[in-house]
């Protein structure tokens, strides 16, 4: 796996053209990153006087669509070219650069904190400590909502296969129950999960794109064949007791 200076100028390169790769719906691989984004949004079921954190902002688009009374929004990434776009995008948000593995947040600070798209960037050693620090800075009875590539789905690898032979991008996947007993760890437990995509994605085909939905709109919380779906999304909540507070 890369280094944490490998990964810091991996972002750095991608941050010009993040945003670009969310604009197209007619790309099955832009329609997973709206549907993961509109399901986290769902999972969450923010309250108007909840402080909201976000963990790996990248261009910034969760924060376009918070409601406009939440009390207040932090985005926290490691890169400063990616704070520098997401802040272009959306100027509303305290921003702080700071690393999952050691959040610069109080204990307790947040009632809701995402984190999308990002544990499958970082090395997996630092995914434990990563999980307990979102454990750390959420209130107990807050909600953390993670999303991660299933290891177990027969469409996510493949699509690693093809992906890595394409442009080497680097992707770690985690199983489920690997995951969950990290969190409970944390002291956290899941109290939903969201599954979805269940194609490679690779050929922007209508029939591809037609297949995608179809499918994410009935398995979405199938525990029978949803598990074969390449990203899971959960809402695990954070146990009462469970963090020490500063
Ligand atoms: C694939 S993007 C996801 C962005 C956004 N959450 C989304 O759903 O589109 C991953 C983001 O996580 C950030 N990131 C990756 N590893 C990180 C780490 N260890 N600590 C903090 N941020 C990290 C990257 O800079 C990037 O902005």
């Amino acid at each position: 796996m890369a280094d944490a200076d490998e990964l810091w100028e991996y972002w750095r390169k991608r941050s010009d053209s993040y945003e670009e790769r969310y604009v197209d719906p007619s790309t099955v691989l832009e329609r997973e990153k709206r549907v993961r984004l509109a399901t986290a949004l769902e999972l969450a079921q923010l309250d108007g006087a909840d402080t909201v954190g976000d963990l790996g902002v990248g261009s910034g688009r969760l924060f376009a669509h918070l409601p406009d009374n939440v009390s207040q929004i932090i985005g926290v990434d490691f890169s400063a070219p990616m704070i520098q776009g997401a802040r272009e995008n959306i100027s509303n948000v305290a921003y702080v650069q700071g690393t999952a593995e050691s959040l610069p947040l109080r204990t307790g600070s947040l009632d809701v904190l995402f984190c999308l798209g990002v544990v499958g960037h970082m090395n997996s050693d630092a995914v434990p400590a990563a999980i307990d620090e979102m454990a750390r800075v959420l209130r107990p009875g807050g909600s953390l909502i993670l999303s991660f590539a299933n290891a177990r789905s027969p469409f996510r690898r493949l699509r690693r296969v093809c992906i890595a032979a394409r442009s080497g991008t680097h992707y770690t996947t985690y199983r489920p129950e690997y995951i969950e007993e990290i969190l409970r760890q944390a002291g956290c437990h899941i109290r939903s999960r969201r599954y979805l995509t269940y194609s490679t994605g690779l050929l922007d085909t209508q029939a591809n794109l037609w297949l995608a939905a179809v499918l994410d709109n009935h398995l979405v919380t199938n525990d029978l064949l949803g598990p074969l779906a390449m990203t899971w999304v959960v809402q695990a909540s954070v146990r009462e007791g469970s963090v020490a507070f500063d």
